[in-house]
């Protein structure tokens, strides 16, 4: 999906680059701390980050998908990314972000993901779904300080073939 431009108090949210792969692999896809409960295997060098951008630039046109770096104003620095796609078995906008370890527990998660629901929103989208692994209890909070409501209990499965029970959150904005 395009960009028009977005901003929060702290944060710019603007497409990801090719060229951040170095930067963005050394400050969080490389962290098993922040991949821990993800879909993705933590990268093990910057090549597997920039494959990664490559299908992100795919889709850049792409009206089913929504991902933004999340660009710190202070520094102009990136120091996460999330977005949402759209999930026909729920038939939701799925959320997701992830953030550098650095910059956890400083309300940046809350900031984007609001954005990204109003980015969303202002072009009819209005209703989400997000889940957290049980013991992914910031993920959860994210989610909540959003205005999501829990849902129900549920598993999904990390990408090496890992399950994890998991809360299932959603927000209709009717
Ligand atoms: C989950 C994640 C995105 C949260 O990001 P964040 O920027 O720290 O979130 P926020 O600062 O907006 O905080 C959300 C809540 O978590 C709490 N929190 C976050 N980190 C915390 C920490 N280290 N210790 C205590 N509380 C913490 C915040 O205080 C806040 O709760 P509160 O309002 O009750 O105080 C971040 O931890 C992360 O990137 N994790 C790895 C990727 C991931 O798991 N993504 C989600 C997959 S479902």
């Amino acid at each position: 999906m395009r960009y028009s431009h977005t901003e929060t108090e702290r944060l710019i949210l603007r497409p990801l680059e090719i060229a951040d792969a170095e930067h963005i692999f050394n400050t969080w896809t490389s962290d098993p701390r922040v991949t821990k409960y993800l879909t993705y295997t933590t990268h093990k060098c910057a090549e597997v980050t920039r494959q990664w951008l490559e299908s992100v630039a795919a889709d850049a046109d792409n009206e089913n998908v929504f991902e933004a770096g999340f660009q710190l104003k202070e520094t102009g620095k990136l120091i996460g990314s999330g977005g949402a796609y759209y999930r026909s078995e729920y038939d939701r906008w799925s959320i997701g972000y992830n953030f550098a370890y650095d910059y956890w527990h400083k309300g940046y998660a809350t900031e984007a993901a609001r954005a990204v629901v109003d980015f969303l929103k202002a072009k009819g989208i209005k209703r989400f779904i997000a889940w957290h692994a049980v013991e992914n209890i910031y993920s959860g909070r994210v989610m909540e300080k959003i205005g999501m409501k829990f849902d129900r209990k549920g598993t999904y499965t990390g990408c090496d073939g890992q399950v994890f029970n998991a809360n299932f959150y959603i927000m209709d904005l009717d």
